[in-house]
């Protein structure tokens, strides 16, 4: 509490180095960060496992999303050997929702090899850490500083607007080397006695005052004081992040797919891939560009259209509805679709996976890309 009544000042006339302005911010920080800590289920102790999976969840997902992922993983697999055991296609439902699912893959490759090379514990360093499949400098530096004390920086896009604002740092954020530039520099500079503290309170900075969207709360920030944005008011300016690529967008016609068999209303599903985005997980069948089948009119020419493109009898379709357009922006694509929702009559499509309409929310990882036409589905019913 003392540091509230003595803010760090600056020293008048002589401008800090980058080093020493890091330096400086250490004591503010760990005081600030001891009564603001939000109150985090990952939070409850610093073992390294609890540590790698949020961390990993973390990485593409905000923390209010994260949650009860966490919970039910925790629940699920609550330690290595479990982790390494898992099946597949129960890890991959566990994680459908969250995005990234090679997220998922590279947590289980992991644990297989904690299990054969390291007695089914996880690694103590961070070089060995970061061999670790889906393991970069950011989980590896957050495990180790975190959970074994070891004073290395973990460097994710908050920590590089934190500290690009504190230094009134111009360096493209987007770029690997200013991720670099920054890792090299806290390397040198931060905390020692308590990385993982130091690391986290960045975090917290990061998503609680220095905020990414809107004007940061300076005058809540345990940084101010050092801060070089702060004083000249250049928030908006930094940091600078250079704009991505612009996303490939393919169109897609999405069939939603249904009928009754033996009292039991079931779905088709198609299981994507083993290679490539959203490997191995299901689908509703879709084809590619966008299937326009008001244009071939009413009834049975309809009918016909989509026979061919399901593979299924004509006659055999009883409905064809029309269920709307949907988006789902991936990092490199966009998905643009629109859905038709099909009831058959009692011809079963062999092609494809008929799944128990009360058993898809158990069993088959369906994709949050589908999600709105998966809830046609539901309210259908
Ligand atoms: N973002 C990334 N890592 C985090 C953590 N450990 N706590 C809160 N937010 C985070
Ligand atoms: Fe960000 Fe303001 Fe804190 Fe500087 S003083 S680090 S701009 S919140």
């Amino acid at each position: 509490e003392l540091y509230r009544l003595l803010p760090v000042m600056e020293p008048e006339g002589q401008e800090l180095s980058e080093e020493e302005r890091v330096k400086a911010i250490a004591r503010p920080l760990l005081s600030w960060f001891a009564s603001n800590a939000r109150t985090l289920p990952w939070r409850t102790n610093q073992n390294p496992y609890p540590v790698w999976i949020s961390e990993i969840m973390l990485q593409q997902t905000r923390v209010e999303a994260v949650k009860p992922y966490f919970k039910r993983f925790m629940e699920q697999f609550p330690d290595v050997e479990a982790l390494a055991k898992a099946e597949e296609e129960v890890l991959l439902k566990l994680w459908e929702g969250l995005g990234y699912y090679s997220r998922a893959r590279n947590l289980k490759k992991a644990a297989i090899i904690m299990m054969e090379e390291y007695g089914g514990a996880m690694p103590k360093t961070y070089e060995a850490l970061l061999k670790l499949p889906g393991i970069g400098t950011y989980t590896a530096g957050a495990v180790a500083s975190i959970a074994y004390k070891i004073p290395v920086p973990a460097v994710d896009g908050n920590v590089m607007r934190v500290l690009s604002r504190l230094l009134e740092s111009r360096q493209d954020i987007g770029k690997p080397q200013t991720k670099k530039k920054f890792e090299t520099l806290l390397l040198s500079s931060m905390e020692q006695k308590e990385p993982g503290l130091f690391n986290q309170g960045l975090f917290e900075v990061g998503a609680l005052v220095c905020i990414p969207n809107g004007a940061p709360k300076c005058s809540l920030c345990p940084l101010s004081s050092l801060c070089k944005t702060r004083k000249k008011g250049l928030w908006d300016e930094i940091p600078v992040k250079s704009t991505k690529k612009g996303r490939r967008i393919e169109e897609k016609t999405v069939f939603v797919i249904s009928g009754q068999k033996e009292e039991k209303e079931w779905v088709a599903l198609r299981k994507r891939p083993d290679q490539g985005l959203l490997a191995a997980l299901y689908e509703f069948p879709n084809v590619e560009g966008h299937v326009q089948l008001e244009s071939f009119g009413e009834g049975t020419q309809k009918n016909r259209e989509i026979s061919q493109i399901i593979g299924v009898a004509e006659e055999q379709i009883q409905q064809v509805e029309f269920l709307g357009e949907a988006k789902h922006v991936f990092s490199h694509v966009e998905w643009h679709m629109i859905g038709y929702g099909i009831r058959l009559g009692n011809s079963l499509p062999e092609s494809f996976v008929l799944a128990d309409i009360q058993e898809l929310e158990g069993k088959y990882p369906l994709p949050n890309a589908f999600l709105a036409y998966r809830k046609a589905l539901f309210k259908a019913k």
